[in-house]
């Protein structure tokens, strides 16, 4: 199957739905907020900057490019109607913020007139990722910072022992969603191949905590395509399901996975 996140806007709609409740109740986990603000706080944005996210989604990590890293305004660019909509409806009250349908390989933006553009998440389910480098390059005014960060996703884990049944739908999950496992280890060479230059590289683990509200949406998805693929019978998926929330009861769940950050800027001549 090929990873929905990367045409999202050919999905039935309920599917759509279900990823951006998804997204959502990833953006606003308390673990997931810390590993962005880890690497939007110290960006140095000069006044009066303009920040655009390119895989805007819901909308929620755009903000953060206003209230973290300090843009004056912000735009996200997202191809899913259905998820634009969310992000308007969400922000309506934030006349700094704005949301339109488009490609991150084919944006409208005038040539080299931001300040940051930041992909979160975005890359690792393009194919062609240099398409979309590319077009960062060429929007990005000198000395404009590019911000990416996405999932180290061959860390992905819900394993507590050796043989866990409960980790092979992670492990689905990730091959069935991710178009690129290994982005945030390729992705130093195609930024300066395109010209630019290097700056801080970090590592951001998220373990899931509390409710653990993302990790369930991904065993939920996980085990009713499995269902849908043949692997499993509907009994076993919903078995798999009660494991995971039994495990939270008890205090014995377990889920990680490592983010990895690269920023990197413009050039300011040549
Ligand atoms: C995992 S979501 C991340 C959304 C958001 N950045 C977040 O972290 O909540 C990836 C998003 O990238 C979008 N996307 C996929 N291909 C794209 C492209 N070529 N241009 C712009 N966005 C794209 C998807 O539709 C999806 O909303």
């Amino acid at each position: 199957m090929s990873d929905p996140y990367s045409n999202l806007a050919s999905e039935e709609e309920s599917t759509q739905a279900r990823i951006a409740d998804a997204m959502e109740a990833r953006c606003l986990e308390p673990a997931q907020i810390a590993i962005r603000r880890e690497y939007l706080i110290d960006l140095e944005l000069p006044d009066g900057s303009y920040a655009v996210e390119f895989g805007s989604g819901t909308g929620h990590v755009t903000r953060d490019l206003i209230s973290v890293a300090g843009a004056a305004r912000a735009h996200g660019i997202e191809p899913s109607p259905l998820m634009v909509k969310r992000a308007q409806k969400h922000f309506a009250d934030e006349p700094r913020l704005s949301f339109a349908i488009g490609d991150a390989k084919r944006t409208d933006l005038e040539d080299a007139s931001v300040d940051l553009v930041l992909m979160h998440t975005l890359l690792c389910h393009v194919p062609g990722p240099e398409d979309v480098i590319r077009e960062a390059f060429r929007v990005l005014k000198p000395g404009g910072i590019l911000a990416i960060c996405d999932g180290d996703y061959d860390t992905a884990t819900a394993r507590i022992a050796d043989f866990d049944p409960l980790d092979q739908i992670i492990r689905f999950m990730i091959d069935q969603n991710v178009t690129n496992l290994w982005i945030m280890r390729q992705i130093t060479r195609m930024l300066t191949e395109f010209g630019f230059e290097l700056g801080a590289r970090r590592g951001h683990g998220y373990v899931a905590e509390g409710e653990a509200a993302y990790f369930l949406t991904v065993i939920d998805r996980g085990a009713d395509r499995m269902v849908e693929t043949g692997i499993l019978f509907r009994e076993t998926a919903e078995a798999l399901k009660a494991e995971a929330r039994s495990r939270l009861a008890a205090n014995r769940f377990f889920g990680f996975m490592s983010y990895v950050s690269q920023i990197a800027r413009k050039p300011t001549a040549g």
